[in-house]
């Protein structure tokens, strides 16, 4: 912490090698250490600064997912980092407490880049979260979790596309925050995980091996101003959702990924992962468990746009080929907002490939799903949303940043080869 009170990170990134495997060496990438990057954490209204130092043989940037920011900060792909290089983005933090994370961004090369290692969490805190009886001892009773799929060939990485699947990537097993067959031992009553999808394709739908109850607490932006008590969540790559499960003394219990729906049919859905379970994280209760508080009724205060006060409209039609028939060109602007003006965002999804659609700066309010009130898990904040095969979801969006005619933002698909090939867009705030 500095003088005047900014909250300064350093972020290397490097090259190096991890054991997944005993006895095997694999190359990585990381933040400061082999793989992945450690997790930031920040209070709204703090000024932060991060310096963001380059050591690999090539550009990248630090994207910062789902956090309200100045485009210039925003790590996007215009931002790149070169080799040697250090970038000092700096906000001030000013959006509820969230499970936000960071990745890269180079315009092509984002996949290869998460793939190898690059990615963390950023935690965002407030004083309405800070009162509330939550499990909040992070490593104890408050996980991060963040789920990857992977492959591996030897000791190496294998990072090839299956043939006959249009989603990019899908790894054969998962790993947890870096680890292979992972558990975590929980002396608490209840344990509250805060889920990341940061896999570069693949759809989860986590549950529990028994099919026990959870508390979804939060989704992508933050808190939901109920928890509601679930099964299943879905999360596609990119987004996130807070849960707590209670445990009973001495048991253990499996976060699992059960076949996800709307993947496709037959031989689509198979080669787009849409059969696979796999064991995500076990759970292991000491034989005696400390008390945890029940989960409180009203949780967060949603400060989301409302379809109400739309002024416009925009359409974004979604293929692999491209945005609205256009593939990324990062000399062309595609859109240009207004800032304080609510719009309402209808994406289509006009084929059967499944994609997800991510805005960046904000967090938007689903309307609709195919004309429907949205289920639970999407009622909440969210700057990423799942829009499978020939399916339409509507978005109330809002940009209350400061603006600029020259930097854009981006808003994409998820998928990480997708986004790659070219479906992402950009925007900037007048
Ligand atoms: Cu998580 Cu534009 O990305
Ligand atoms: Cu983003
Ligand atoms: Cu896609």
């Amino acid at each position: 912490v500095k003088p005047d009170g900014t909250r300064v990170f350093d972020l290397t990134m490097q090259s190096g090698h991890k054991e997944f495997i005993q006895g095997k060496k694999t190359p990585t990438w990381g933040f400061n250490g082999d793989y992945l990057g450690p997790t930031l954490r920040a209070a709204r209204g703090e000024k932060v600064e991060v310096k963001v130092a380059n050591r690999l043989g090539e550009a990248s940037t630090v994207h910062w997912h789902g956090m309200h920011l100045p485009a210039a900060m925003d790590g996007g792909p215009h931002q790149m980092v070169a080799p040697g290089q250090t970038w000092t983005p700096h906000w001030t933090v000013d959006q509820p407490a969230a499970s936000l994370w960071y990745h890269p961004h180079p315009h092509g090369r984002t996949e290869k880049h998460v793939q190898r290692g690059l990615a963390g969490m950023f935690l965002l805190d407030d004083e309405r979260s800070a009162g509330l009886a939550l499990p909040k001892t992070y490593g104890v009773d408050d996980l991060p979790v963040i789920v990857q799929d992977v492959r591996f060939d030897g000791a190496e990485f294998d990072h090839g596309h299956r043939l006959m699947s249009d989603t990019g990537f899908l790894g054969d097993r998962t790993m947890v925050n870096g680890t292979l067959d992972p558990y975590a031992e929980v002396r608490d009553e209840r344990v509250r995980l805060r889920l990341l999808n940061a896999s570069t394709a693949r759809v989860y739908a986590f549950g529990f091996s028994d099919g026990r109850e959870f508390s979804l607490i939060g989704t992508d932006g933050g808190l939901l101003e109920q928890a509601v008590p679930m099964e299943r969540i879905r999360l596609s790559p990119g987004e996130r959702a807070e849960i707590v499960v209670r445990m009973e003394p001495g048991e253990k219990t499996v976060l699992r990924s059960f076949p996800p729906r709307d993947l496709g049919e037959g031989w689509q859905k198979r080669f787009n992962g849409g059969d696979d379970t796999f064991d995500v994280l076990q759970l292991r209760a000491h034989r005696e468990l400390r008390p945890s508080p029940q989960v409180p009724d009203r949780l967060g205060g949603l400060e989301l746009p409302d379809a109400s006060d739309a002024v416009r409209g925009r359409f974004f039609g979604l293929r692999t080929s491209g945005i609205n028939g256009r593939k990324m060109d990062m000399a062309r602007i595609d859109e240009t907002v207004t800032r304080g003006e609510t719009e309402i965002w209808t994406v289509r999804n006009e084929h059967g490939t499944p994609h997800n659609f991510h805005v960046h700066d904000v967090q938007f309010r689903v309307l609709e799903v195919d004309g429907e009130r949205p289920p639970a898990e999407l009622r909440g904040a969210k700057d990423t949303v799942f829009v499978p095969g020939r399916t339409t979801v509507k978005l109330a969006v809002r940009f209350d940043g400061p603006s600029d005619p020259d930097v854009p933002y981006m808003y994409h698909c998820h998928l990480l080869y997708h986004e790659d090939l070219g479906m992402m867009g950009q925007f900037v705030v007048v």
